[in-house]
């Protein structure tokens, strides 16, 4: 439960390579390439000088194959490819630097729960009770080719599954009793089996014995993570999780969201602060609103012009290159719904932008302005992250997401941002807890 009103930080260093991300001046420079080990210590070890809570890795394990109907787009422009699997990177990062969390995607559709139960588990030992889940249902098109499926599953129905491995999960992490473990040397006593329990869970997808054969963990479980944000997505976290990252580019759309919520929760008997809620956003901070400008112009040139039709397809599992550029959102919902995929987020940008626009355009706004873009001196950032802050409760944070350049992006984030945060008392000064949960909190 999250009791404190402060902000709580994160960043994202899913995308930062992709994106065309690997065009701009800013990115990795001084590091060979975006995989090398020695960038993400020092990011660890930059967001640990920021007081950060947590760094992210995403995940989907495909090669979108939607626009134009082969893998050519993709590679061609790097677009969300290639994803490297990030777990091995935790530990490099969790011994460079204390304090800073981890957040790591698995999927639930893909993942066995005893595999993911086992596995951040040892990530909790590893960095000493500073892991966190990001459950997901993998909304691409392709995963499934790859994880052996003929076909995707249906999109509730993923959630159906989602519901089984988490609770499945849990009781793995709950099959072993806290003070189970007695290292008797004496009596000769390991363990206490009468703290050690089976789960024998015989379910529609997964068949579990148990015990988890492992000590319990700093934190006993991660902290778990949620990001759907279809009807089925929110409320597998509103039972689950203890933290969900959100996109909403308007305050009246974050307003509705955290109310919904909050309506979800209750339905679970859970309060409002059970759920925080991490929104994305995109900075850009400089010592003059021009200059601030300026580095948002170089983002956006280095961004191709085919860029926005290619992300809605990967996005959205539809072809948009064979589609007229003029063709009105509106018009292509029913088509995207079919899709299976991300309705959540579609919906929300039909209700947030103009239906009428064409998909052309929307594209190319899309490409930029999914993640909300806050540019400017640190305090006009400050200001304009209060006001969200405010205007949704006090109860979460805020995660760099989408077209982070790093580590530039967050050295800056660091050197002016948080001073200004942390002069306001709006983010924390130094690390309060020993485990991520508690510094949550
Ligand atoms: C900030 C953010 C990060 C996400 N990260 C991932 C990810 O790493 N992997 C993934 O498959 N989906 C990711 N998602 C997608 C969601 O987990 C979810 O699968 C998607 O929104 C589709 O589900 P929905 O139809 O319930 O919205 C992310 C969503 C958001 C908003």
């Amino acid at each position: 439960m999250a009791e404190s009103t402060i902000f709580h930080l994160a960043a994202d260093l899913s995308h930062i390579h992709t994106d065309y991300l690997w065009r701009s001046k800013g990115c990795w420079e001084g590091y060979p390439y975006y995989g090398a080990p020695d960038l993400y210590e020092d990011c660890a070890r930059l967001a640990a000088r920021g007081v950060m809570d947590l760094l992210f890795f995403g995940d989907s394990a495909n090669t979108s194959e939607n626009h134009g109907g082969d893998h050519h787009a993709a590679v061609q422009y790097g677009m969300r490819w290639p994803k490297h699997d990030m777990m091995p990177l935790v530990p490099l990062m969790a011994r460079a630097a204390k304090g800073v969390g981890f957040g790591l995607t698995m999927s639930t559709t893909y993942q066995h729960p005893f595999h993911v139960a086992r596995l951040f588990n040892s990530l909790d030992h590893v960095t000493g009770g500073r892991i966190a889940w990001n459950a997901v249902t993998s909304a691409y098109k392709n995963e499934a080719a790859n994880w052996g499926y003929e076909e995707m599953i249906e999109h509730d129905e993923r959630y159906v599954k989602a519901r089984e491995h988490m609770e499945v999960a849990c009781a793995l992490w709950d099959s072993v009793e806290k003070d189970a473990i007695v290292f008797d040397k004496q009596s000769g006593i390991f363990a206490d089996p009468n703290k050690v329990h089976l789960i024998n869970h015989k379910g529609k997808y997964f068949n579990v014995r148990g015990p988890l054969p492992v000590m319990p963990s700093p934190q006993l479980r991660p902290v778990l993570i949620q990001a759907g944000q279809s009807p089925a997505g929110m409320d597998l976290a509103a039972t689950f999780a203890e933290y969900q990252f959100v996109s909403r580019t308007t305050i009246a759309s974050m307003q509705k969201h955290r109310a919904k919520l909050d309506e979800l929760l209750k339905a679970h008997n859970r309060g409002p602060r059970d759920l925080g809620v991490f929104w994305s956003i995109r900075i850009q901070v400089a010592d003059s609103e021009a200059h601030a400008l300026e580095k948002e112009r170089a983002y956006i040139d280095s961004i191709p012009p085919q860029a926005g039709l290619i992300e809605l397809s990967h996005m959205y599992g539809l072809d948009f290159s064979s589609l007229p550029t003029d063709m009105k959102l509106s018009e292509v919902a029913a088509a995207v719904k079919a899709q299976n995929v991300h309705w959540g987020s579609f919906m929300e940008a039909i209700e947030t932008s103009d239906p009428t626009m064409s998909i052309g355009d929307y594209g190319r706004k899309n490409a930029i302005g999914r993640t909300l873009a806050l540019r400017g001196r640190p305090k006009d950032i400050v200001d304009r992250m209060e006001e969200i802050h405010d205007a949704t409760g006090r109860n979460g944070g805020f995660i760099l997401a989408k077209g982070i350049e790093v580590p530039g992006n967050l050295r800056d984030f660091v050197d002016y941002v948080v001073p200004e945060l942390q002069r306001r008392g709006l983010s924390k000064a130094k690390y309060t807890g020993a485990t991520l949960r508690e510094n949550l909190n």
